[in-house]
């Protein structure tokens, strides 16, 4: 069996850190500890600006601990597509802002002295099995008009003994260890004077002057707020329209070295697959992802890991037992890029950072350098590109399809349960039952104990939904999860899922 655990957090150890104990003022309170805040807190630190982080689980512990680490300006959502909604411009600015990502994070490695495994490595886009398309083509045109310098196409990526056809080469990508390179960002804030706390939970942030951050019966005033949650939990609805949450999985395992060489790739697959390697000690972990589908609409996680499972091994029969397998969100945004600003419709010195598009490793670092340029009122070329107020006209029928797919999900309060009663619900697992008007959300524990809460998500009362592989709660409408007690992983819910009335358990008894 597998570690249900991503190699990053099996093989780093987060800094020390301490709660939130007295009220404090700072210029910027910065809330969420991944790579978005932990960017933008290091910039403002180096910048003079004395600043407090607050996460509320141990540092690191979001989707940065998830991902597969690519650093890339060769964009998921293909130059074309965002020619296409930016216009030349625009895609002139994406390939250039998630460029400068690379480079910042290699200047920040090299001046804070950080061991995080960062390399530069080419990246290859392939096609998927059955793709007769000129995907390629349109793609190599279209990011040469964008201005990447060295894109071409090539007969197949390195592969040895796997033919991936034709494919186009994105020199000068990037990879790292996530994790270890956070526990370098936290290091460098806190030497520079940063204030960072973990376990404290941000309940509520009020803009203004000062702007406020509740954190229990303590604040944090400050001139500024930037809110870093991955999803923000300070906009109800404004931005959770325009932005649509996905899961994907990954796994790893070892293989011989000179099996996999130590380059990026992704298919042109929907879901597509993504691919790189990490040495582990002696050894290499080839680390494949995928399998993406819409959060809590998916019932069949465990085969998706086991899909995943099948397609590596075709591909690479050397390949070890599947060693670590995890899996996480992420935030597509119907216009292919983040929203990084001003929160609309909020005080402006109120900020966000969201919508990471399967690429939050250089949108949260874009978060930084742009983030840092507003507070300073200094003026950034991004701005407009990722101003979080902005309706791409373009991308409105993505927008209409989204949330009439939100608009669908309330019918749950309609249906059946997934089960008739608890005791179709198995040790360590989890189920939908509907109790009269009200639906429940069911864990039995690995000890056999029930675990009750109201199935409502906290944050506008869609019905959560379980899933089986991750052991969570994960909300179909705007992406909320849960832990299988009900405890608020993930925005933009903020709060944990209410208790539910219990009734008798027939097995207990
Ligand atoms: C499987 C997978 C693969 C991926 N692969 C890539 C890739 O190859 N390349 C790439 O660029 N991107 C990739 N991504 C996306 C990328 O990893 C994420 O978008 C990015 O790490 C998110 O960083 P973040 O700082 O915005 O959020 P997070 O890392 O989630 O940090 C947010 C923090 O906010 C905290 N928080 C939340 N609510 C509160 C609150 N109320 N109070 C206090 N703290 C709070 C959380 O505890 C968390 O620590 C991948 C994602 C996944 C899931
Ligand atoms: S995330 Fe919006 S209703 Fe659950």
């Amino acid at each position: 069996m597998p570690r249900h655990e991503s190699v990053w957090s099996a093989t780093a150890e987060m800094p020390a850190c301490e709660p939130l104990r007295e009220n404090a003022h700072v210029d910027v309170c910065v809330v969420g500890a991944g790579i978005s805040g932990l960017t933008t807190a290091y910039l403002l630190v180096e910048a003079g600006k004395s600043v407090a982080v607050l996460d509320d689980g141990p540092l690191a512990g979001g989707m940065t601990s998830m991902t597969s680490g690519h650093l890339v300006s060769m964009l998921d959502d293909r130059y074309y597509a965002l020619e296409k909604l930016h216009g030349r411009e625009g895609a002139r600015l994406a390939a250039q802002s998630h460029s400068a990502a690379i480079d910042r994070i290699e200047t920040i490695v090299r001046k804070e002295g950080i061991a995080c495994d960062f390399s530069r490595l080419d990246g290859y886009l392939f096609l998927a099995e059955g793709d007769r398309t000129q995907t390629l083509d349109r793609e190599l045109e279209a990011a040469q008009r964008a201005g990447l310098r060295g894109v071409r196409r090539i007969e197949r990526a390195p592969y040895a003994d796997w033919d991936t056809g034709p494919s186009l080469l994105f020199p000068a990508q990037g990879q790292l260890h996530p994790l270890k390179y956070l526990a370098g960002l936290v290091r460098a804030i806190q030497r520079g004077g940063g204030r960072i706390y973990c376990n404290s939970h941000a309940d509520h942030v009020e803009g203004g002057i000062p702007a406020v951050v509740h954190v229990g019966r303590r604040i944090v005033s400050a001139d500024a707020v930037v809110v870093a949650t991955n999803t923000p939990i300070n906009d109800r609805i404004a931005i959770h329209t325009k932005q649509a949450p996905y899961m994907t999985y990954v796994i790893g395992a070892r293989v011989p070295r000179g099996a996999a060489p130590r380059v990026l790739a992704w298919d042109t697959g929907d879901p597509y697959h993504y691919l790189r390697t990490q040495p582990l000690g002696e050894d290499e972990l080839l680390i494949v992802g995928g399998e993406d589908h819409k959060t809590g609409q998916a019932h069949d996680s465990p085969q998706r890991y086991a899909r995943l499972e099948d397609w590596a091994r075709r591909r690479f029969p050397q390949m070890g037992e599947v060693e670590f397998a995890w899996g996480g969100q992420i935030m597509e945004t119907m216009d292919y890029l983040a929203f990084i600003g001003r929160n609309p419709s909020d005080h402006d010195n109120v900020y966000i950072v969201t919508g990471d598009s399967g690429m939050g490793l250089t949108h949260g670092t874009i978060a930084g350098m742009l983030i840092r340029d507003l507070v300073f009122e200094r003026a950034n070329p991004w701005a407009a590109l990722y101003e979080p107020s902005r309706v791409t006209l373009r991308a409105a029928a993505e927008f209409a399809r989204e949330n009439s797919n939100v608009a669908l999900q309330y019918a749950d309060w309609l249906t059946g349960g997934d089960v008739e009663s608890t005791d179709e619900i198995a040790p360590d697992s989890g189920a939908v039952l509907r109790r009269g008007l009200e639906k429940v959300a069911v864990y039995r524990d690995a000890g056999g104990a029930l675990h009750e809460h109201s199935a409502a998500c906290t944050h506008l009362g869609c019905i959560v939904s379980w899933n089986e592989s991750e052991r969570t709660w994960d909300c179909p409408c705007h992406g909320s999860r849960y832990d299988a007690h009900g405890k608020v992983i993930s925005g933009p819910a903020n709060r944990d899922l209410a208790p539910a009335q219990r009734l008798p358990d027939k097995r207990a008894a």
